[in-house]
This record gives structure tokens, sequence and C-alpha cells, in this order.
């Protein structure tokens, strides 16, 4: 997949220029490629009841869908500073569920994108539903 990392992070890096995060003052904005080359994008909207926040992969993952819920090939998730930012647990297992181990998530300028299976080693996925939920036996 040919990505334009910059364009991507810049994507990202306007995404969070729109966050909503009085709270903790972290404005986060995460954009993602589709298989079809798309960007879709989204940024954190914190709540005074603090367990409600939504991250900005959240957005993304809510934008890919409603825009036609492609694959996505790769994502950066940035903070206003323009750098990347770990995607944390819950929104790893999101993207996971979007793009599975070979999502490509940015690195910063200058060095490699990773690979979603290296940050979120033996996910949980569909699959696992599959073949041992209801029905399966
Ligand atoms: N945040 C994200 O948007 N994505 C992540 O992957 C990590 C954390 C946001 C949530 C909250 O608004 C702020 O960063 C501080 O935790």
């Amino acid at each position: 997949m040919d990505v334009d990392w910059e364009s991507l992070r810049r994507e990202a890096r306007s995404a969070a220029a729109q966050a909503y995060a009085p709270y903790s003052g972290l404005q986060v904005g995460a954009a993602g490629m589709t298989d079809r080359g798309d960007v879709v994008s989204g940024c954190n909207v914190e709540n005074a009841s603090y367990g409600l926040t939504l991250c900005a992969e959240c957005g993304l993952v809510s934008a890919l869908h409603a825009t036609g819920g492609r694959r996505l090939g790769a994502v950066s998730v940035v903070a206003l500073d323009g750098e990347p930012l770990a995607p944390c647990g819950r929104c790893r297992q999101l993207l996971h569920e979007a793009g599975g181990d070979g999502l490509l998530v940015d690195g910063g300028e200058g060095r490699e994108p990773i690979r979603l299976g290296a940050l979120l080693p033996g996910a949980f996925e569909p699959e696992d539903i599959r073949e041992r939920g209801r029905g399966s036996a």
C-alpha cells in the first residue's frame, strides 16, 4: 500500500485542532486511509463525566463506517504538536477490527510505520466468536 504519511499526519493534526479536550488539555487527531485510498478522520471528545471520553480513534472508526465501511490500511494518530501518539489499548482493539494485524500505524517522520499486529499481538478477533461462539459447537 502506497501511503503519503506526511499528508495523513497533516490530516490527523487538523483533526486534533478540532478536538474537545477541556479536561486533559490533550488534543488528539486520527486520520486513516482506506483500501480504496479515501481518508477519514476523528478527534477526541471529552466529557465532564470523565469516563465517557471518546478517543480520536473512536471518531475515526465511526467516520469509516459512516462513509462506506471500507477496510483501514494505514492510520496516523497525533497530538496537536503533530507528533505520533501511542493509541491506547482499547483503540488498538478498535483499529484491529477495522484493519487487522496488517494495518500500518504511523511511526513518525523518518521512522518506519509499525504493523498493528506488533502493537496488539494475539488480538481477540471476529474468528474467535465465529469459531467458539453460539452455534459453533
Ligand atoms: N486519547 C485519544 O484520543 N486516543 C488515544 O489513543 C489515547 C488517548 C485521548 C483521550 C483523552 O481525551 C486524552 O487523550 C487524554 O487521555
